[in-house]
């Protein structure tokens, strides 16, 4: 029998640190060898960072008290043979691990070896991709839902009556117009996913493009126009970006600043300018977009950059949107290596403030 307290780590041999503390440190992911009286003989820095600093000699129960764990630690001592289970641990948040357990032949002794591959991440990533599809799918059938009704409606009941036709017809172009708005937003955020790493790298008049953005929405809606007020520094310099991209990001910003608040109401963009904090370092552009509407309450806050999330689905839905309009700024911000920050007050109204970076000389 391995004595636990003088073996691997905590007592090296002259030939070194021993076997089972040689193969525990090889490993990247927590690993720990113990005995068939499931003593801990090693455990690597992995593995004492997740449970205890202190595990040589320890029994394995007191760290791992999980039953499917033990049980399947002692068949693997019974039998000898490895075998991996899934196992929910909690920790300061709950994690899905994979342990694997197996014997090892050693010269002296044989030995088991414990490790613990942290697997949650793919868990979360498996369970965003299927809940995406499920949202997409939500999105898309209703649309479809009232074309198939208005098709339906047009061949039958309809079909000698020129005023309903004409209302159903403006449903279809409505609906149509929704879904193709929706696909548009899917495909962009597929293609900012895509190239997230590479950063734009252009010259953007910021004041330029906000102008901009503004006029266009003016024109679009009959509640628009007059309602924003800008106030630029004078001398902005150009922020580092894509104007394509940055025209996206306010325009949603701007938009969702009218579309969230009552028409008598104004909303204000400021545009400011910071230096640069240490040398070497660059200036920022900072673009703040406050509207006195409805607010939001503070749990909605940290979701709303999540694609679809809306506080008032049906809401948003009858205004047109997507629900994907924040998810797409937030990727575009990413990429441009700039920031967004929403605060907000219900019956007050919502600030958001954009930080993006301020082109540096020379790179053109
Ligand atoms: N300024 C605001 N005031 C109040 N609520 C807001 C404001 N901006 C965003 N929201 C809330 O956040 C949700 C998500 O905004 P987002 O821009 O992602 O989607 P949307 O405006 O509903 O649709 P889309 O932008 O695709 O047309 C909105 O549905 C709304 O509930
Ligand atoms: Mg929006």
């Amino acid at each position: 029998m391995i004595d636990a307290n003088s073996a691997a780590r905590s007592a090296p041999t002259s030939d070194g640190p021993g076997l089972p503390a040689n193969i525990v440190d090889a490993l990247a992911y927590p690993a720990l060898a113990v005995t068939a009286s499931r003593r801990i003989i090693a455990a690597n820095t992995a593995a004492r960072a997740l449970f205890d600093d202190d595990l040589a000699g320890k029994d394995f129960v007191r760290i791992m008290r999980h039953p499917h764990a033990l049980e399947c630690l002692s068949r693997v001592i019974r039998t000898g043979d490895a075998e991996t289970i899934s196992l929910e641990l909690q920790f300061t948040t709950r994690r899905t691990f994979e342990l694997t357990a197996g014997r090892i032949a050693a010269p002296d002794e044989a030995f088991f070896l414990v490790t613990l591959l942290d697997v949650s991440a793919e868990i979360d990533a498996e369970r965003s991709r299927s809940t995406f599809v499920a949202n997409v799918s939500h999105e898309l059938r209703s649309p479809l839902t009232t074309l198939a009704g208005a098709v339906e409606t047009l061949q039958g009941p309809a079909r000698e009556d020129p005023k309903a036709q004409d209302m159903f017809l403006g449903l279809m172009s409505a609906e149509t117009a929704r879904m193709s708005r929706l696909v548009g937003d899917l495909l962009s955020l597929a293609k900012l996913e895509a190239k997230e790493h590479v950063a734009p790298d252009g010259a953007v008049d910021i004041v330029r493009v906000i102008k901009s953005v503004v006029n266009s929405l003016a024109a679009s809606d009959t509640d628009y126009p007059n309602r924003v007020e800008i106030t630029a520094q004078p001398g902005m310099l150009p922020v580092s970006g894509s104007e394509d991209e940055l025209i996206e990001v306010f325009q949603n910003l701007i938009e969702n600043a009218l579309k969230y608040s009552t028409p008598a109401t104004p909303v204000s963009v400021t545009i400011t300018q910071r230096p640069a904090m240490t040398p070497g370092a660059g200036g920022r552009a900072i673009i703040l977009i406050e509207d006195q509407g409805e607010g939001m309450e503070r749990k909605h806050l940290s979701r709303l950059t999540e694609r679809f999330y809306r506080v008032d689905k049906g809401r948003s839905r009858e205004m047109g949107g997507t629900g994907l309009g924040l998810a797409i700024t937030k990727h575009i911000l990413n990429r441009h290596r700039g920031r967004m920050a929403i605060d907000s007050t219900v019956g007050e109204g919502t600030r958001v403030k954009v930080i993006l970076n301020i082109k540096q000389a020379g790179f053109d």
